[in-house]
């Protein structure tokens, strides 16, 4: 078949989609418990939700977003999801309160950057934001369910990096220190980062090619600038962060690729997932609200990338087992047969329980036992022509490979009784 997939855009299903699912609702959890309602905005927004706002020159803005052109419009795949949230904060009024309120979504995201292990063109992100709170806690806070939501999975194998990058004050003052410091050394740096001199000479500090990192190692670092109440912020968050008993470093080199970060910025990263080691990342945003032409409100917020969270479980062989097979397989041998195991098949599926059965009623016990293995069935229930003059089912334990004779009359109490483990 010549019609594939998009580059960069998986299909999901079975086993690795049960596995996903399950460590969603994980993690669905986790935010439950620490009073995160989900979100969900939509997949196409207009082009300015993300471009002045995320900023016009990040990656994501300037070549990485999907346009979807119609007649009279031109509208974007939201390539991350703070300024969708933002945009639908702002438009439903949920910040008027003036209370904390935490939001969480699990949505797809889409990029077009050069797929490789860990990278994909749509992937999906969970996202946490909350609002309406300035204080250092509200920072901890965040990056503990990060923490919690890795460690929940018993990965141990990944580091947190925090850095504060100011507030408008302070990093305005400490890009002035830092062109200063680049001007003479320009044509050390790639030609990315000298493109990148003028406008958001920080993101310097992020390059990962050689020569740019030789040139960063003496740079003026951000922590030096920082005024004395991005300062008290930033050091309050640590203390938080150790009586939360989450292990961190400070990295004044993480800046991270969106424009829209005050004080605090955080990255996940582990070193199972090789080039692309970002597990998950976010920070602090008060400024954005301003972005969109409101009143500035607090925010603080993280994306985790569900895609690397996968391959970390993996690769740790730590994957939540597949467990998706019915508790009963029946095979009616002969219609007659079909006529009594049809309608007790559906009467256990309306209580809730798995009863696969065979529509097929002219095959044998050799083929049937076949068909309950290859379904992974707990139990095979057969029922012929011998069965039924005696007024007994066989009833076979696929794991034990004990078979029983069960009466007809008691067989759906019998039945019960085994999916419940009554004595
Ligand atoms: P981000 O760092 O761009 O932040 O993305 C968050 C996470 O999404 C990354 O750490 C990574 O795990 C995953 N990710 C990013 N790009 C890809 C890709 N192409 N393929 C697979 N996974 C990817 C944000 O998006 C911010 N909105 C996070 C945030 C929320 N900040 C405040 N609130």
């Amino acid at each position: 078949m010549e019609i594939r997939s998009v580059r960069g855009m998986n299909d999901l299903f079975g086993e690795e989609l049960y596995q996903w699912t399950q460590v969603e609702n994980r993690i669905k959890q986790i935010f439950g418990s620490f009073g995160y309602s989900e979100i969900r905005t939509p997949v196409l927004e207009k082009t300015e939700v993300f471009s002045g706002t995320v900023g016009n020159e990040t990656d994501i803005v300037e070549k990485q977003m999907y346009q979807v052109i119609t007649d009279s419009e031109t509208y974007v795949l939201r390539p991350e999801g703070t300024a969708s949230f933002m945009r639908s904060i702002l438009e439903n009024k949920l910040h008027t309160s003036g209370q904390p309120s935490r939001f969480f979504y699990y949505l797809p995201m889409f990029r077009h950057e050069r797929p490789q292990k860990g990278r994909l063109r749509q992937f999906h992100q969970f996202g946490a934001e909350l609002i309406n709170d300035s204080s250092p806690e509200a920072d901890a806070e965040l990056i503990t369910v990060l923490d919690q939501i890795y460690k929940s999975f018993e990965i141990t194998e990944y580091r947190v990096r925090i850095n504060s990058v100011g507030c408008n004050q302070c990093r305005g003052d400490y890009k002035e220190t830092l062109k200063n410091f680049f001007r003479p050394k320009l044509q050390q740096l790639c030609e990315q980062c000298q493109k990148r001199f003028e406008r958001s000479a920080m993101r310097i500090l992020d390059c990962k090619r050689e020569n740019c990192r030789e040139t960063t190692k003496t740079a003026p670092l951000i922590t030096s600038c920082l005024c004395a109440d991005c300062k008290a912020h930033h050091e309050r968050v640590k203390s938080c962060l150790i009586q939360a008993q989450v292990k961190f470093e400070e990295d004044p080199y993480i800046v991270r690729g969106l424009d829209y970060y005050t004080r605090t910025a955080f990255e996940f990263t582990s070193e199972l997932l090789g080039a692309q080691d970002a597990l998950g990342g976010g920070g602090r945003y008060d400024g954005l609200s301003a972005r969109f032409g409101e009143a500035p409100f607090p925010a603080v917020g993280f994306g985790l990338g569900m895609e690397r969270l996968m391959i970390v479980l993996k690769e740790k062989q730590n994957l939540p087992q597949f467990n998706f097979a019915p508790s009963f397989f029946f095979a009616p041998i002969g219609e007659k047969a079909f006529e009594i195991l049809y309608p007790l098949s559906l009467r256990l599926k309306r209580q809730g329980i798995w009863c696969d059965i065979s529509y097929d009623k002219t095959k044998g016990l050799k083929w049937f036992l076949k068909q309950a293995n290859r379904v992974n069935a707990n139990y095979s229930l057969m029922m012929g022509d011998e069965e039924l003059k005696n007024g007994i089912a066989l009833l076979k334990d696929m794991k034990q490979g004990s078979q029983e004779e069960i009466p007809m009359a008691s067989l759906e109490n019998e039945l019960l009784r085994r999916v419940h483990r009554e004595p």
